[in-house]
């Protein structure tokens, strides 16, 4: 069973007292949503209906909608998307944003934000990485674990989705994820454990898809047995139409089910006939209850909204989100001369891309423009020029020749350029990174007459760049909500230094990508995750595969000197924690945020880990000349890594490498701890198909085979006597021999079945 929840004892108390009074048809109901966005209310013992909506950019009210389609919504302040949010690497902030976020659900009555979104960004080509933080566990994790934690302050629920593995918006209602358990628990499952364990998200959303068989929304292992390991308190609530079967997933262990179906009756049936244990429905009932009158209980309606000032977290959000990928000669920010003309080429500059399509869309309070906010900074300081350069995919030769004529005259041209939103869109994938021919047309155009020229990507996952190379300066604004536009202003003209650090490798191809031969299926319906735990950069780092630009990238406008790294101690037993310090220095001229990361590799594993893991950030803030000591603490965790013939978390004693980096590629300081392991390694389990070489591994193995596999290999047909000393070096050496699993001893007749029994019992029995 899961665990009860603490903390509420008298709420707890009600919800096993409603329990007890519900009829089975109540029951029934109440596990199903009334409408699209709210659960039922049972008049009669006084249970409320309470609602839920979207998430995770702002709250998506919806006023009015279809059954199934987006609608319209109440005004709601739309936050930068979670690419933008994943690049700050900031806690505080993204705690600051859920808060925000948080406020505005309270002042307009909704009880659970369905965010945030932790899938990891396996391929760049899935619709819906813009709403997801990064392709890294702990990063996405701990930026979820602080977003919760801001909503939940303010007495909202979240809903931390999709879990688990759904990676492609391909065939997502159907679709198998085939993931191995070592990859699901140290990539996928991770930063859901991160979360449940720093931040208990109110509800989790179990995903469309299946998982090595089942659905999410039915899997026991999910619902069950993971919470339970994880100590989660909360309820699982399906993805919107995700149930396949009502009464295998309250049987899996799913609290509601997400809209309204006209499914009771089928549990009332199940119920009725036997298949469905009564007592397990009210557990699940129970805990339903207790979140429902948590939940209303923790309404504030009388809540108010200072949306100015939401506005401005979403701007200053939106700057520390972007990311300057490349600054040559200092183009940036412009100023000076510069200031004189300068060129806004491409329709996005007064037509934002801000947010992603699909579910996540929020009907914004207002939208600033690069456009309005730079001639507004600029004021009598300098001039912009504007011309559209595109409009739709197809390059437009007119539009083109106007652009490039207002380049030419300009002291410096910023194109901005990125994706449309069918391709930033939840519901399906990319097929390819490229811009549309419209867009790189314009770049190129822009580029054959204007030297001083800077490409702006609104996108909210990585793009092709072809002309990366000749371009000197790249910001990747990502979509960065209603103040986006203001946000790019403010850097592009030196108000904010940028800052933000690539949450996802930016690939050189697309055929460089982890997942490019297997994604999105393989044509059976199954999303096979081959390349396992080499997702990320951890892929490019075992491949030594170059990016187009690395995970954990971003410059400054100022720079940054590390130094001394200490640890605390240079032996490390694994049940203690590492203390760690370093210091980092702002070199440069005006104040700026630096992002240091820690990885940790392993020296010698006894299973294949990446080179590389993140473990650890922080974000700094320094004036010029200032100097800070950054301080970490490492714990078991992060050395480390899933034994799957264990089933368990396993520390292997040896020498790890700490690496602090301005970026996974950017490591400036290391450091070595020799790490010693408090508990053997784990036994694996035996069985007939264990090699006779783990048998060897053993000393009761040794004794009970050494003779026998002796007598096997000198033969009784060779005539010669039974060697006296067992356990020789010939069984220990013969690689035939030691690769045979047990059972294949009994073949040979050089074991009775009774005697294998035997010796896999007795080390089983050791376990
Ligand atoms: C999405 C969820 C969303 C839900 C409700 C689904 O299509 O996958 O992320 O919360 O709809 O809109």
């Amino acid at each position: 069973m899961q665990a009860e929840s603490g903390g509420l004892p008298e709420i707890e108390h009600r919800a096993a007292d409603l329990v007890g009074r519900m009829t089975l048809e109540e029951k029934a109901a109440l596990t199903v949503g009334r409408d699209a966005w709210t659960t039922i209310s049972i008049e009669r013992l006084g249970i409320p209906s309470i609602r839920l909506s979207d998430g995770p950019t702002g709250v998506r009210k919806v006023i009015a909608a279809p059954v199934i389609g987006l609608g319209t919504s109440v005004p709601a302040t739309c936050f930068p998307t979670e690419s933008c949010l994943g690049a700050t690497w900031d806690v505080d902030l993204v705690r600051e944003v859920g808060r925000a976020i948080g406020r505005e659900c309270q002042a307009t009555g909704v009880q659970v934000l369905l965010g945030p979104g932790v899938g990891l960004k396996r391929s760049p080509l899935c619709g819906r990485n813009f709403e997801y933080f990064s392709e890294d566990p702990a990063l996405s994790g701990e930026l979820a674990a602080a977003y919760i934690d801001g909503v939940q302050q303010e007495g909202v629920g979240t809903s931390l989705k999709h879990y688990v593995a759904n990676e492609c918006e391909t065939d997502r209602l159907t679709s198998d994820s085939i993931v191995d358990e070592r990859t699901l628990r140290e990539l996928y499952l991770r930063p859901f454990e991160i979360a449940v364990t720093k931040a208990q998200p109110w509800t989790l959303m179990a995903a469309y898809s299946r998982l090595n068989g089942p659905y999410c929304t039915e899997s026991r292992y999910l619902l069950r047995d993971l919470p339970e390991e994880w100590g989660y308190q909360g309820i699982f609530v399906s993805d919107w139409f995700a149930v396949d079967d009502r009464v295998a997933s309250l049987a899996g262990g799913l609290h509601l089910q997400m809209p309204a179906a006209p499914t009771a009756q089928a549990v009332v049936d199940a119920v009725r006939d036997g298949r469905l244990d009564e007592a397990q429905l009210d557990a699940l009932i129970r805990r339903l209850l207790a979140f429902i009158l948590k939940a209303d209980a923790a309404r504030r309606p009388s809540t108010t909204v200072d949306f100015a000032a939401h506005h401005g977290l979403a701007r200053r959000a939106a700057g520390e989100g972007m990311v300057l990928l490349k600054n040559e000669g200092g183009l940036l920010p412009l100023a000076g001369d510069s200031l004189a003309e300068i060129a806004l080429l491409g329709a996005f500059a007064q037509e934002p891309r801000f947010q992603g399509a699909g579910s996540s869309q929020v009907n914004p309070t207002r939208v600033e423009t690069l456009y309005d906010e730079a001639t507004r900074l600029l004021g009598t300081a300098g001039h912009i020029t504007f011309a559209r350069g595109y409009d739709g995919d197809a390059p437009d030769p007119t539009l083109l020749q106007e652009a490039q004529e207002t380049a030419r005259h300009a002291r410096a041209a910023v194109v901005i350029v990125g994706l449309p939103v069918s391709h930033d869109s939840e519901g399906g994938d990319r097929t390819s990174l490229d811009l549309p021919p419209s867009h790189n047309a314009l770049v190129e155009a822009v580029l054959a007459v204007q030297p001083r020229t800077v490409v702006v990507l609104q996108s909210g996952a990585a793009v092709a760049m072809p002309w990366a190379d000749r371009v000197p300066a790249i910001i990747q604004a990502w979509l960065g909500g209603q103040g986006g536009g203001g946000a790019l202003a403010d850097i592009l003209l030196g108000r904010v230094s940028p800052s933000g650090k690539l949450g996802e490798t930016f690939p050189a191809r697309l055929e460089d990508t982890p997942a490019y031969l297997h994604y999105p299926d393989d044509g059976q319906g199954r999303a096979v995750f081959a390349e396992g735990l080499f997702t990320g950069y951890r892929w490019y780092d075992a491949r030594k595969i170059e990016p187009l630009f690395p995970f954990g990238h971003g410059l400054s406008y100022t720079s940054f000197s590390y130094s001394n790294i200490e640890l605390d101690r240079s032996t490390l037993l694994d049940t203690e924690t590492l203390a760690l310090s370093l210091t980092v220095r702002n070199t440069g001229r005006r104040a700026g945020r630096e992002i240091v990361q820690i990885y940790v590799r392993e020296q010698r594993p006894r299973l294949r880990r990446p080179e590389q893991e993140l473990k650890a950030f922080a974000s700094v803030m320094l004036e010029p000349g200032e100097a800070r000591v950054v301080r970490f603490t490492l714990s078991r965790r992060d050395f480390a890594f899933f034994d799957p013939q264990a089933n368990a978390w396993t520390v292997t004693a040896g020498t790890f490498d700490i690496l602090a980096g301005a970026s996974s590629r950017e490591i400036r300081l290391r450091a070595s701890v020799a790490v010693r392991a408090t508990q053997p390694a784990a036994r694996p389990h035996f069985d007939r198909y264990s090699r006779v070489e783990t048998f060897m591994a053993y000393a009761e193995g040794r004794a009970f085979l050494g003779s026998r596999l002796s007598k096997a290999l000198l033969g009784p047909e060779t005539g010669e006597a039974e060697p006296e000393t067992p356990a020789s070096d010939e069984v220990a050496s013969d690689p035939f021999l030691l690769s045979l699993p047990i059972g294949r001893l009994v073949v040979l007749g050089t074991l009775t079945e009774q005697e294998m029994q035997a010796i896999v019992d007795c080390l089983n029995a050791d376990d």
